[in-house]
């Protein structure tokens, strides 16, 4: 299966993507979690991408394209979270792939809902697990339940730059609703519910 998941910044789209790949084993291929291992590993491409993250903008194309390039070409399956962000990226994923996409899901919810999760989120820098203070908090409290390492809040997830984030996603990703829509592939889940009900829902689309 070949997949794009869509949606404003807290929508859900990695909490879903996971649980996918774990029910399902679709490779998961997160643009936004690759950038900020490079960050946290310091390389060439982390420091490009730093200051862009750090503002809530999009990284250049060029370094994006690369990255999912280079993940899609040994890969039949995948759940794509977070790419593409623009119709750019979009004609580029559509020259890059050998099998066409299955299906682009567009996960829906409103802002006030939207910044309520991104305000709340609490991640472990060591495994990349995703919590939330009070949808789903970590059983081992401030530390990550499944290593122990402190818990951090993400460096955007700050008040000024999701202002920034929401803004950029209405004018560079929206589009690519009605882009996908004309092609046939958009699906839409209701994703003002639980992590469980919105699973749900995802696999009643799929
Ligand atoms: P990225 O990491 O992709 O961030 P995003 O798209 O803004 O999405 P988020 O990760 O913030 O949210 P999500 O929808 O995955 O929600 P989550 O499941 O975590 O990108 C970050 C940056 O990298 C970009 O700003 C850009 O600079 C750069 N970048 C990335 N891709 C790029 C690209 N293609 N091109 C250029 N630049 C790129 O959930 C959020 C919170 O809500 C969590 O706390 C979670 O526990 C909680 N939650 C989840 N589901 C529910 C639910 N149903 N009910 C209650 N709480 C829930």
């Amino acid at each position: 299966m070949r997949l794009v998941f869509l949606g404003a910044p807290g929508a859900g789209k990695g909490t879903q993507a996971k649980r996918l790949e774990a029910d399902r084993g679709w490779t998961v291929v997160a643009t936004g979690d690759l950038l900020r291992a490079a960050i946290a590993q310091n390389t060439p491409l982390g420091q490009q991408a730093h200051a862009y993250i750090q503002r809530g903008e999009l990284v250049p194309d060029p370094i994006v394209n690369q990255i999912v390039a280079e993940r899609l070409a040994t890969l039949d399956s995948f759940i794509l979270d977070g790419y593409p962000r623009n119709l750019t990226q979009a004609e580029m994923l559509a020259s890059m792939l050998t099998k066409p996409l299955d299906a682009v899901i567009y996960f829906e919810l409103g802002e006030d809902a939207l910044i309520k999760r991104l305000g709340g989120r609490r991640v472990c820098p060591q495994c990349q697990a995703v919590y939330h203070i009070t949808a789903n908090p970590s059983k081992a409290g401030e530390r990550c339940e499944r290593c122990g390492a402190m818990l951090i809040t993400r460096e955007d997830d700050r008040p000024e730059t999701i202002r920034k984030r929401f803004q950029v996603f209405h004018e560079q990703t929206a589009p690519l609703i009605e882009y996908y829509q004309q092609r046939g592939l958009l699906r839409i889940v209701d994703a003002d519910a639980t992590p469980d009900e919105v699973y749900q829902r995802l696999l009643s689309v799929l």
